[in-house]
């Protein structure tokens, strides 16, 4: 216990903190004036981009997600920044071509990232081999992100067993990804235990607050040897988001695992976030809601972004009343659909189809694209098999894949550079387009309309006649 094994803490306040606390709205300009403070503190790294990150920032900020992550960049000179990635969805929905996920690797290391956390909904380390090796190749730090999620196949046998496949495959980091707040202390103390004996890389620990135990297990988890823990500054931590930095933080003063953060720098950073939190809690951004334990995730054992989405498809559909009939039906889907972890894009498909299933009163009447999908192997290989039934019921004859699911995927930069020649300002367009190439055409359009205005006031300058 004497030696020193001083804990680290990414911090979140830049992406999963406001991501799952206000919508993912916090703006470039909200976030530049306290990076430097941010980059002074020593934190093993700063979240600061992702899928959701990306998508708001170009949908509702009208933001070039490029420019801020070149911004912040700018100012966090020593701390490492590190984002989100969707393994071979990239930050989008569905399967890209190789070609382009080494593209969006690159591109991303050039403009300001140092560690890239890769995972996989299905936990099919084939759908993270081509983001691996492309961070590899660019010198960056690629931490292979596990699904965390409970039931009958995730022994601590399981998650050994493809921690060691993870190590093989070239990664620098594993990372515990608990989207749901499932992972209890004491089985945090068994799990990064047996990782810990498993695999020499260092084991980072992401957890949400909303069970409401996410403190105690990375107490345990740290006394396990957790070499890393994702918290977020308090005004925007607890609830559905990260355990407060500065609790953690005084947390392990004075012990072995103690971060020498400076709760003073610490303190002054909190300040310049509470005034935006209160303006958001004003303006209904953020929901006290959310800031409160659901005990419900532990319960049904699905995220707390996806029991909001139930509750707004059923809204939709005049079903509200539906909705624990739903909860009910949530771990049955997961189940015949191989028992798959849910988390983007399964959380989204599984609940979906549960939807369904309760509001057409038939199970597998009505059935999704993506379930279809799912059943044909085409987002990979679940831990479980799929119930034969049910894929029956849902495909037929259809065939089924089982090679690497991007292996049907061909190169596809040049027809993505092709169909956006006409907007392109710098070589990341194409990536923006090629994840969602509407509101990226939208976005193009606006970055361009701005210009002309720009351009007519500076002609208007230039002739003495002032805009009015
Ligand atoms: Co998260």
């Amino acid at each position: 216990m004497s030696e020193k094994k001083p804990v680290r803490i990414t911090e979140t306040i830049l992406r999963d903190a406001h991501q799952s606390l206000i919508a993912t709205r916090m703006s470039t300009d909200q976030m530049l004036p306290i990076v430097e403070k941010l980059d002074q503190v020593g934190y093993h790294s700063l979240e600061c981009w992702g899928g959701a990150t990306f998508d708001a920032s170009l949908r509702f900020l009208h933001e070039d997600p490029w420019e801020r992550l070149r911004k912040i960049k700018e100012k966090a000179k020593k701390t490492p920044l590190q984002m989100l990635f969707r393994g071979q969805n990239i930050l989008g929905y569905r399967p890209y071509g190789d070609d382009v996920v080494e593209y969006f690797v690159q591109k991303s290391i050039a403009n300001g990232i140092d560690i890239i956390r890769i995972f996989d909904c299905l936990n099919d380390l084939r759908n993270l081999e081509t983001a691996v090796k492309a961070s590899n190749k660019e010198g960056g730090h690629a931490q292979i992100a596990l699904s965390y999620t409970l039931g009958d196949a995730y022994t601590l046998e399981y998650w050994t067993n493809i921690a060691k496949e993870i190590e093989q495959m070239g990664a620098n980091s594993i990372c515990i990804k608990d989207m749901a707040g499932l992972l209890l202390p004491y089985t945090a103390t068994e799990l990064v235990t047996a990782l810990k004996e498993t695999v020499k890389i260092p084991i980072q620990l992401h957890t949400h607050y909303t069970s409401g135990v996410a403190s105690m297990t990375y107490l345990k988890a740290v006394e396990a040897g957790v070499d890393v823990i994702d918290c977020a500054m308090s005004p925007f931590a607890l609830g559905t988001s990260q355990p407060a930095t500065e609790v953690m933080v005084e947390t392990f003063k004075g012990t072995p695992y103690d971060t020498g953060y400076d709760q003073n720098l610490l303190a002054e950073i909190a300040d310049y976030f509470r005034p935006y939190r209160d303006e958001c809690l004003d303006s209904g951004l953020l929901n006290p809601k959310n800031l409160g334990v659901n005990i419900k995730t532990l319960l049904y054992q699905v995220p707390g972004g996806m029991l909001s989405n139930l509750t707004s498809q059923l809204k939709d559909l005049g079903a509200a009343d539906k909705y624990y009939e739903v909860l009910e039906e949530v771990p049955r889907v997961r189940k015949d659909f191989g028992e798959c972890p849910l988390v983007t894009p399964s959380s989204q498909i599984v609940g979906s189809q549960a939807v369904m299933n309760v509001v057409a009163g038939e199970r597998y009447k009505m059935v999704t694209k993506e379930t279809k999908d799912v059943l044909s192997g085409k987002y990979g290989k679940t831990v479980k098999p799929f119930n034969p039934e049910v894929q029956k019921k849902c495909i037929g004859d259809a065939e089924v894949i089982t090679c690497r699911p991007a292996d049907l995927v061909p190169n596809e930069l040049a027809t993505l550079e092709a169909e956006m020649a006409q907007y392109k300002e710098q070589d990341e367009d194409v990536l923006s387009y090629a994840l969602f190439p509407q509101v990226a055409v939208d976005f193009f359009k606006y970055r361009e309309a701005q210009k002309t205005k720009v351009d007519a006031t500076v002609a208007d300058t230039k002739n003495g006649a002032y805009p009015v």
